[in-house]
């Protein structure tokens, strides 16, 4: 095989282990359970997979999407197929929400710190990127309030990652999805909520989506759904969550009208969730990613104890602060000299913040590499602590 033309992504060393990516595990992916989904388009012909998609994506999908989702804990309400629009996932969504609603020299608000290969797409827009500061529960009312009024409203679109964040795994409350609703209405921008984790909860669910709470006539929110991370990346599909209205811009938007999307994976996903093959799988997902969460924290909490965090009720990451003085670059250079990768934290912010943070993910290591990984990050510690 050449390595020059990987088949995937992720790149991991012999012997290290991963802390650093957010991917799911390999042992994870349900290749086998998918395979009745897969075998059922060749029993039934379904020649359509085929074929360029329906316009708002892969019609059966957009009907069983919307009844899984209404039947979903944490969607609250009945999710009309209207609402929908089938993409490629949670970063085509956003990439298409900046083409359809922004300019070049748009300004778009961003959490501080945000998931930072998101950060590309709107650099591809050409967009005036303004960090938001955050707390436990994401973005701060009262920094967005002044921020938006010392631009004078000047604002197009807000990104955020309201449950489940990356890196921060916070997790917004009611009042404040809201409250950025009615600032949203007041301001007249789009907010563009990035929900990939929103199903991923192994506790209470998290409050509904914002484009759940959109309260508007016209339609202010898009949220972005993927299956991603609850059934497998490579299957590459997505939602759209909003008003029929803004739905109907997806579906008539240029790269849309010309090409659709993909059918294939659409006709496999909707198998999959009439089947009960995607909500088996985000049940085994739920329980093996708590387990390992669990594992993460406890082997955190005795191994090195200078490391603060929250405990994450869902998604796939620990946002570690260390005392001042550490520099978590510098650490990962000695984590990796023990055989263990993080991400440090200045990569989540546009501004060089977060210098004694780091990242872990729980979600692509199984618990022993967890365990093992978290003792190889605690040698790498105390050597930098000592000198
Ligand atoms: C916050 C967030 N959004 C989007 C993505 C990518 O989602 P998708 O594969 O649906 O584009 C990720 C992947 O790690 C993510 O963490």
């Amino acid at each position: 095989m050449n390595d020059l033309f990987p088949k995937i992504m992720l790149s991991r060393s012999d012997g290290v282990i991963d802390l650093a990516w957010g991917h799911p595990s390999d042992n994870l992916h349900p290749l086998n359970d998918l395979k009745p989904a897969i075998d059922a388009i060749f029993t039934n012909q379904e020649i359509s997979a085929l074929q360029y998609s329906g316009y708002q994506g892969y019609g059966p999908l957009i009907e069983s999407l919307s009844q899984y989702l209404s039947e979903e804990k944490s969607y609250t309400k009945t999710i009309n197929p209207e609402e929908l629009y089938i993409g490629y996932g949670a970063s085509h969504g956003l990439d298409l929400a900046c083409t359809l609603f922004t300019g070049e020299g748009n300004t778009v608000l961003v959490e501080e710190p945000s998931y930072y290969l998101v950060r590309q797409i709107l650099i591809d827009h050409r967009l005036n990127i303004v960090g938001v500061p955050t707390d436990s529960e994401g973005m701060q009312i009262e920094n967005l309030e002044q921020i938006i009024e010392s631009l004078k409203g000047d604002v197009k679109l807000l990104y955020l990652i309201p449950s489940f964040h990356n890196p921060m795994g916070s997790v917004m409350s009611l009042e404040r999805r809201e409250k950025i609703i009615e600032l949203a209405k007041e301001h007249d921008f789009l907010i563009a909520a990035d929900e990939a984790y929103h199903l991923l909860y192994y506790g209470d669910p998290p409050p509904p989506t914002m484009a759940t709470l959109d309260n508007s006539s016209t339609g202010c929110v898009v949220s972005l759904g993927s299956f991603s991370k609850i059934l497998a990346p490579g299957i590459k599909l997505g939602w759209v969550q909003s008003k029929p209205n803004l739905v109907d811009k997806f579906t008539n938007s240029g790269s849309n009208f010309s090409g659709g999307n993909n059918n294939f994976a659409g006709a496999i996903v909707d198998i999959a969730i009439r089947k009960g093959i995607l909500s088996k799988h985000v049940t085994r997902l739920k329980n093996t990613y708590k387990s390992r969460m669990e594992i993460m924290s406890a082997a955190l909490k005795t191994h090195i104890p200078d490391a603060e965090f929250l405990m994450p009720q869902g998604g796939y990451y620990f946002w570690i602060k260390f005392p001042e003085e550490i520099d978590a670059m510098a650490l990962e250079k000695l984590a990796l000299n023990e055989g263990v990768t993080l991400r440090p934290g200045v990569a989540f912010s546009g501004q060089s913040l977060f210098p004694n943070y780091i990242r872990l993910c729980f979600a692509l290591s199984d618990i022993e590499d967890i365990s093992e990984g978290i003792h190889r990050l605690a040698q790498a510690y105390y050597k930098y602590v000592s000198g």
